[in-house]
C-alpha cells in the first residue's frame, strides 16, 4: 500500500474478529514503530504485548471503571454508550510505555518534559500505519488510570503507560472518519 493512501484511509477500529495474529505481524508492526523519531534518538519507548484473557479482562475492568468517572465527573450521558468490549476482542493489545527520563532538553523548561510522549505518539502511529498496510484494524487507546495499568502491568512508577494499542482484523470494513481540510487549519507566513 502507497504511504499516502495509507495515510488516508487508516480508522479507527473499534470491533475485531477473534483471529489470531502471529507473532512475525506483531514484530513487524513494532519494527515500524521503533523507526519513529525520537528526542536526541533516545528511544523512549517500550512495548509490552498482551494476550492473555486474565490481564485484557483486568484492562477492560479498569476502562469500565474509567468510564463510570468519566461519566460522573462530565455529565455525558453518551458516553455510557460507549463500549470498550474491543479490549476482550481484539487479539493483540500493545501497550506503550514511555520514559520520562528520555525526554530530550525539554527536561530543563518550565513546562516541563512531553518530548517522550511525542516520540511515543509518534511511534504509535506508525504502528497504527504498518497495521493498517498489513489488512489489519488497530485504536489508539487511552482511557485508563496510568497508576491502575501500572498495577495490572507491573510497570515501575518511573515509567508512564502512555497508550494501549489494540491490533486484529476488523470485523466490518473501514470507513475512514471526515476530517476539515488542512488549509482550514494552516496560516502560511511567507
Ligand atoms: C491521544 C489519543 C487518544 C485516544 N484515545 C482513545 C480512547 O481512549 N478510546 C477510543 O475509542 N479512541 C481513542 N482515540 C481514537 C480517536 O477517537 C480517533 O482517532 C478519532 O476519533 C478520529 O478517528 P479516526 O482515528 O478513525 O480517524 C484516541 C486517539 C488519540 C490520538
Amino acid at each position: 500500500m502507497d504511504l499516502f493512501s495509507a495515510i488516508e484511509t487508516r480508522t479507527s477500529c473499534r470491533q475485531f474478529l477473534p483471529d489470531a495474529v502471529d507473532r512475525e505481524t506483531i514484530d513487524r508492526i513494532l519494527a515500524a514503530g521503533v523507526r519513529a523519531p525520537s528526542p536526541l534518538n533516545s528511544q523512549p519507548w517500550q512495548f509490552i504485548v498482551i494476550r492473555a484473557p486474565a490481564i485484557r479482562q483486568a484492562i477492560y475492568a479498569e476502562a469500565q471503571r474509567c468510564i463510570a468517572w468519566a461519566i460522573e465527573q462530565s455529565g455525558w450521558k453518551w458516553l455510557s454508550k460507549y463500549k470498550t468490549d474491543f479490549l476482550l476482542q481484539a487479539p493483540v493489545l500493545v501497550v506503550v510505555v514511555g520514559d520520562p527520563k528520555k525526554t530530550g532538553m525539554d527536561m530543563f523548561q518550565e513546562e516541563g518534559t512531553v518530548g517522550y510522549q511525542l516520540a511515543c505518539a509518534a511511534a504509535i502511529q506508525n504502528m497504527l500505519l504498518a497495521a493498517h498496510a498489513l489488512d489489519l484494524g488497530s485504536l489508539f487507546f487511552t482511557l485508563f488510570d496510568k497508576n491502575q495499568l501500572r498495577r495490572i502491568l507491573d510497570i515501575p512508577k518511573e515509567k508512564t503507560p502512555v497508550a494501549l494499542v489494540c491490533i486484529g482484523k476488523p470485523k466490518d470494513p473501514q470507513n475512514p472518519a471526515p476530517r476539515k481540510d488542512s488549509k482550514e487549519k494552516t496560516v502560511y507566513l511567507d
